[in-house]
């Protein structure tokens, strides 16, 4: 079949790789049960668009809702687990070197026991100072805090007082120093790069595929919809990565042999 030749030739491509970059987006949690940020949002937030939440505006405003929204999310991201395809992309660092790219702050590409991990957009787990009272990032330990009252909103930051808010990158703000810089070189040096999960709409993340394609990497992509990649693309695997990654890498696997 079309499919079975595309992991056929996406394989034979990654097996012969030596700089391959997997660039993730919010996709590769779905099967984990982590929603995506074009999904509707459920129950109580249901009525809420994330990028009105996921903003210093928004948090400015109203503090406690958008504490209110992450604690929600990173009770999510706690009930989850990560899926056959977070585990496929493991397994398959030990076959190439790989360095995975991810837009996710959720931590399961860490907890699936991929090592070489580049966060773009942050960690939903850990907290920061929002007034950055001792440095980009002031990072603060909030279970060691002494109990808070939810009801009042997020804890405070124990130097300055300052609100803690979730160590994620929110429209508007820029990545972390040198996480940007080194995403770049990864992609100008990759000979395949791995596009898995992402609607390609978010930048710079989003012109990672095209960098790295024009500096002569093959693209691959995974994802069961057509994306902002999907025309760059050299081949378009169409379906789950839960279900399309174990498949790829066990080819690999079987041409490593
Ligand atoms: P999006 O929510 O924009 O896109 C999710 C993509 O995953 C879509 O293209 C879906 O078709 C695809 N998808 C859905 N189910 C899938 C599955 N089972 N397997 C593979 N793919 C699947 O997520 P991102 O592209 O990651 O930024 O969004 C980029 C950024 O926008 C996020 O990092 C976040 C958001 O605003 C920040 O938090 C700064």
């Amino acid at each position: 079949s079309p499919m079975h030749e595309s992991i056929q030739q996406a394989a034979e491509w990654i097996a012969a790789s030596k700089h391959l970059v997997v660039l993730t987006g919010a996709g590769v949690s779905k099967e984990s049960g982590v929603p995506t940020f074009r999904d509707a949002l459920d129950g109580l937030w249901a009525r809420y668009d994330p990028q009105q939440l996921a903003t210093a505006e928004a948090f400015r405003r109203d503090p406690k809702l958008v504490w209110d929204w992450y604690e929600y999310r990173r009770g999510l991201v706690r009930a989850a687990d990560p899926n056959p395809g977070h585990a496929a992309l493991a397994a398959l660092e030990a076959l190439r070197p790989l360095v995975i790219v991810t837009q996710n702050v959720d931590d399961l590409h860490q907890r699936a026991g991929s090592k070489d991990i580049l966060a773009l957009h942050g960690a939903i787990m850990r907290s920061k100072c929002f007034a950055t009272c001792r440095g980009e990032p002031t990072v603060i330990d909030v279970a060691a805090l002494p109990a808070f009252d939810p009801a009042d909103g997020p804890p405070r930051c124990p130097y300055c007082g300052a609100w803690v808010r979730p160590d994620v990158v929110w429209y508007g703000e820029t990545l972390p120093a040198g996480a940007l810089q080194r995403a770049a070189e990864l992609a100008s040096a990759a000979d395949v790069m791995l596009v898995v999960g992402t609607s390609g709409v978010v930048q710079p993340a989003a012109s990672l595929p095209y960098l790295a394609r024009q500096a002569g990497a093959r693209l691959i992509e995974v994802n069961p919809r057509p994306s902002e990649i999907t025309r760059a693309a050299h081949l378009w695997l169409e379906g789950p990565s839960g279900e399309i990654l174990p498949q790829v890498v066990a080819r690999v696997q079987e041409r490593l042999r």
